[in-house]
């Protein structure tokens, strides 16, 4: 991907925003992302579609701001869902029950009612219990819930072992062994059409070979199961198409490149495909704008504390994951200098970058932490009582707050001192 497809005009402007006009307004640290970004985005998937019967569904985990979810439902995208309550910010925001998919290998008794009151379009089932569960509740409501078995592929994406889901060893999926059972006994299970096989090995995938490794074993499963039988419908290659996180390091493999060994893979295949993808759609069009609270020089290392912390973006402390770091200003041009850089928040771990080289900062410079759209505010929390970040979208010179920044009573809501002692 060149530079227009990582959305940041120049380090100052960010779609058409001045990003520093912006902290102006809106209290740092915030979480900005250019909706012209996400739309490229999914045009530049479809395009590399082109050809094949496919639907993307969102994987509404990345970011599930409500905002970002209304985008997506305009542009005709699809949600991958894992709770009930990515269902409802996606039913919210505008998506077609049509449209959703459901992954995961928890689901409750209640999640799944709730998914298939609405009428969803299909449930990734993940194990036997799940497959019995669907249908006891399928057969309540007198509905045919369509399913997808979730196939274990045992195929090492060559990620962060957080991240990586299709290996036996993980908890994700059964085996295709397993998968062979089920659809041998699908007359057991008259309320669920299991017409679908679906596969997510794991995410930030920088290379395609895991993915054809995957498809491949999807594809044989696929052809096998029609020989004997059981029309397959539907084959969801789930997400994982990697970013750029670190300019000049990070190779990730081209969408054509993915979509090619999609193409390769099911050439042949006439139902309908569908894609999860979450981070390659929204990481790169966001950015954690944050600001400079004071410069401390230690024994060893000198310190750049910031207003924004592991609360507002866990990728660093939790996955030793690398965001690139730059200074909101087209012309920085202070000396070099090594900075380790942090947060305000009480721990070591509480740490964005070691040893990085940034024109020299001083207390109040703006600081963009890159590539933050996917996984950013999504998993934040407030961690040393520091209230959620606003997030804003931009669109062509002009913003939205589409979360302002928590208030303390919205933090504190639904605690209370323990007044009323009951016995279970
Ligand atoms: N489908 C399923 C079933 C998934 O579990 C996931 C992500 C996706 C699709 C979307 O994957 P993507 O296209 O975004 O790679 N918090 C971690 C990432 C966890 C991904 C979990 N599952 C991070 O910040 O790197």
């Amino acid at each position: 991907p060149d530079a227009s497809t990582h959305a940041l005009d120049d380090d100052a402007t960010l779609d058409g925003v001045d990003l520093e006009q912006l902290a102006h307004r809106i209290a740092t640290p915030l979480h900005a992302y250019s909706a012209s970004a996400i739309r490229q985005r999914i045009d530049t998937l479809r395009q590399a579609l082109a050809g094949l019967d496919a639907g993307i569904c969102f994987a509404v985990k990345a970011n599930p701001n409500l905002a970002i979810l209304q985008l997506m439902a305009e542009a005709g995208v699809g949600a991958d869902i894992v709770s009930a309550g990515e269902l409802q910010r996606s039913l919210h925001a505008g998506v077609p029950p049509g449209r959703i998919v459901f992954s995961g290998v928890g689901k409750s008794a209640d999640e799944i009612t709730g998914a298939l009151s609405v009428g969803i379009a299909r449930f990734n089932v993940e194990s036997l219990d799940e497959l019995h569960l669907l249908q006891r509740l399928a057969q309540a409501q007198q509905v045919v819930a369509a399913a997808a078995v979730r196939i274990n592929p045992d195929v090492d994406a060559h990620t962060h072992a957080k991240i990586s889901t299709g290996k036996s060893e993980n908890k994700f999926g059964v085996s295709i062994d397993e998968a062979r059972c089920w659809f041998a006994a699908r007359s057991m299970f008259p309320n669920v059409r299991l017409d679908g096989l679906h596969v997510h090995i794991g995410s930030q995938i920088l290379d395609a070979e895991p993915f054809r490794l995957a498809l491949q074993r999807v594809a044989v499963f696929w052809r096998e199961l029609e020989q004997a039988g059981h029309p397959i419908a539907s084959i969801d290659v789930g997400g994982g198409l990697g970013v750029c996180y670190r300019a000049g390091v990070d190779q990730p493999l081209a969408v054509t490149d993915y979509a090619a060994a999609i193409h390769e893979a099911l050439s042949g295949f006439k139902g309908r495909i569908l894609l999860e993808p979450g981070r390659w759609l929204v990481a790169e069009a966001g950015v954690l704008l944050t600001r400079v609270i004071r410069v401390k020089p230690g024994v060893e290392r000198c310190f750049l504390v910031l207003d924004a912390a592991m609360n507002d973006l866990q990728r660093p402390s939790l996955y030793d994951a690398w965001h690139d770091i730059v200074p909101v200003r087209a012309d920085a041009s202070g000396s070099p200098t090594t900075y380790d850089i942090v947060g305000p928040v009480c721990e070591t771990g509480d740490t964005f970058a070691r040893g990085r080289v940034l024109p020299e900062c001083v207390a109040g410079d703006l600081l963009l932490i890159k590539a933050t759209g996917a996984y950013g505010a999504s998993m934040a929390s407030t961690y040393n009582s520091r209230p959620l970040a606003a997030e804003v979208l931009l669109d062509r010179g002009r913003y939205a707050v589409v979360r302002r920044r928590q208030h303390f009573d919205e933090m504190i809501a639904g605690e209370q001192p323990a007044r009323h002692w009951q016995t279970p």
